[in-house]
């Protein structure tokens, strides 16, 4: 049984067959290719795009969807997770799409349930369709030249899963990552790492601009958001008319993460990431479904 947890689930031939599939679904018409099969989402933790990005891809492929509403499931009175799983897994859905504040939860998961799991963001360990998602807007805009495109991941790096997923991936393809964040939000990891924004972005083709994930902080890190914002937002005075594209998982902060500006400047590609979204997320979901039957 193939699962989706992490970007390292998928080789580097077939995220390239995502793509291509993904590239076929751009043109957002319905397809039957799922008719007769049905995908249930379980989202623990809030979520505006992810979710219904996967229901609209399910939806376009001609899924059908169970969404279990968890704040009036059974687990807010006390059955376990994994009994929750047992339950839906009785229904026998064709995937299950979970998302958790607990890093690990998707993967236990999927030794319960006997269909593909797909993880949605779990905890700060990884945000699969996210960074393939991200990915496949470089690789577009670049028309596939990516090797050693150099990306600077900016913001609160440390606590987010969207960055973690991105190393991953970016890494094996052989974009040239570099990170900037204040000192509490930078990873400890072996990656280039710079502390001054404005020489960081002289050398960039690629930003991912990250919110500060407030709600994972055990205290306020940083003085205030807007100090934050006076170092760290992607305002058009650090940009300038450089030739490079600006990317965010959202939700964005406005004018912390990104000024209005930026937002509204065609280098800014944050919807065309949406759109490629639901895209991709249609492409992963025909691949662990019917993969599994052939
Ligand atoms: C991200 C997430 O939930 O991990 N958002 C998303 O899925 N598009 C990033 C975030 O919450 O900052």
């Amino acid at each position: 049984m193939r699962h989706l947890i992490s970007t390292k689930d998928l080789s580097k031939d077939e995220i390239l067959e995502v793509f291509s599939k993904a590239r076929e679904f751009l043109d957002e018409k319905p397809r039957t290719l799922l008719k007769g099969k049905s995908i249930t989402t379980i989202f623990f933790e809030n979520s505006t795009r992810t979710l219904s990005s996967f229901e609209t891809a399910a939806k376009r492929l001609d899924a059908k969807v169970l969404r279990l509403d968890v704040s009036r499931s059974s687990s807010s009175k006390g059955e376990t997770l994994y009994d929750t799983a047992a339950n839906l897994d009785a229904m026998n859905p064709n995937a299950i799409v979970v998302r958790h504040q607990h890093s690990g939860v998707p993967e236990s998961l999927a030794r319960y349930v006997n269909c593909p799991v797909l993880n949605g963001g779990d905890g700060k360990h990884a945000h699969p369709t996210q960074a393939l998602l991200d990915l496949f807007t470089i690789y577009e805009h670049f028309k596939a030249d990516v090797e050693g495109k150099r990306v600077l991941i900016v913001g609160d790096i440390k606590n987010s899963r969207v960055a973690a997923s991105n190393i991953e991936l970016l890494t094996r393809f052989n974009l040239d990552i570099s990170l900037v964040a204040p000192p509490h939000f930078m990873p400890n990891l072996d990656i280039k790492k710079t502390y001054n924004i404005k020489e960081a972005v002289e050398h960039a083709d690629i930003i991912i601009s990250l919110r500060t994930q407030t709600e994972r902080h055990q205290k306020q890190i940083y003085g205030s958001l807007k100090d934050y914002a006076n170092d760290f937002c992607i305002n058009k005075d650090l940009i300038k008319d450089k030739n490079l594209i600006v990317l965010h998982p959202g939700p964005v902060h406005r004018n912390i993460d990104i000024s209005d500006e930026v937002l509204a400047d065609k280098r800014c590609l944050v919807l065309k990431q949406v759109s490629n979204g639901v895209a991709i997320r249609m492409a992963v979901l025909l691949k662990l479904i019917l993969g599994e039957e052939r």
